[in-house]
């Protein structure tokens, strides 16, 4: 259940929004949500363009009681939450929304969700994780730079999703599998049904690893997330993090 709901017009980032919430104590399960964002923010410092009415903006602050090396699954579980989410709100099930690894949601191999999760601790312990998603619900055109890789759900699906409608079905999704995991500590509950939906699986993917870049096939996912990838017939476990995977052509 969401504790407290923020909604902006406009913010310059609902992340940055969440945290300043965060410091100031508010309480887990913690909801900023804007219509748009001035300086929305993607991983790897890139910004997140964020058209007024055309995207979801939502931030989730969640105080749980996790160990540091445990909160990446939480990415791995927000992404299900929003494929899941998608899907439920398609009339047309013919259209699917795939992951990939581990957390960008594509749509005919083109994203239309990305996730920005940002740790913060006091001590050694975890005092805040602050999740947040950015979906392009109905956007038509993009940024020069983002315009062979970037689509939105409308462009993919030719349905209009109502934005606040999807915003309560991710949230639901992902209680659900929060729940869960904060028993479990453990991905083995979801593996199944993020594999399904992992865009990557059995395809050939190449890993961008500082310490060299290889390549291999995509076989899915670890109970701790990381993804498994088969390279000169063996298997190697990637962690996300500074490792990105693409796919041998492109993208996917
Ligand atoms: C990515 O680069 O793929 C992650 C993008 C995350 C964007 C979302 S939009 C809502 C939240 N606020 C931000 O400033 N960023 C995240």
């Amino acid at each position: 259940m969401v504790k407290n709901r923020y909604h902006f017009e406009s913010i310059d980032s609902t992340n940055k929004k969440a945290k300043e919430l965060a410091e100031a104590g508010c309480e887990h399960a913690t909801l900023v949500t804007a219509d748009a964002q001035e300086a929305g923010v993607g991983r790897r410092g890139r910004n997140w363009s964020s058209e007024k009415g055309a995207g979801i903006y939502m931030s989730m602050v969640l105080r749980p009681n996790l160990d540091t090396t445990e909160a990446s699954m939480l990415t791995i579980i927000a992404a299900l939450a929003v494929a899941k989410a998608i899907q439920q709100e398609l009339e047309d099930k013919s259209i699917v929304p795939y992951i990939k690894w581990p957390n960008d949601i594509v749509i005919n191999k083109k994203k239309v969700c990305g996730i920005l999760t940002e740790l913060s601790l006091k001590g050694s312990e975890i005092d805040y994780i602050v999740v947040g998603i950015g979906i392009n619900v109905t956007n038509i055109s993009f940024p020069e730079e983002i315009s062979q890789t970037a689509s939105s759900i409308f462009v993919e699906s030719k349905q209009r999703i109502d934005r606040e409608q999807l915003i309560t079905s991710v949230w639901k999704y992902f209680e659900q599998y929060f729940d869960v995991f904060i028993e479990t500590k453990d991905l083995q509950f979801i593996r199944k049904e993020y594999e399904e939906l992992l865009a990557n699986k059995d395809k050939e993917v190449k890993v961008l690893d500082p310490k060299g870049e290889y390549e291999g096939i995509a076989r899915g996912i670890t109970n701790k997330g990381e993804l498994l990838v088969e390279t000169e017939g063996k298997i190697q476990q990637v962690s996300s993090g500074e490792v990105s995977v693409r796919g041998i052509y492109g993208y996917v």
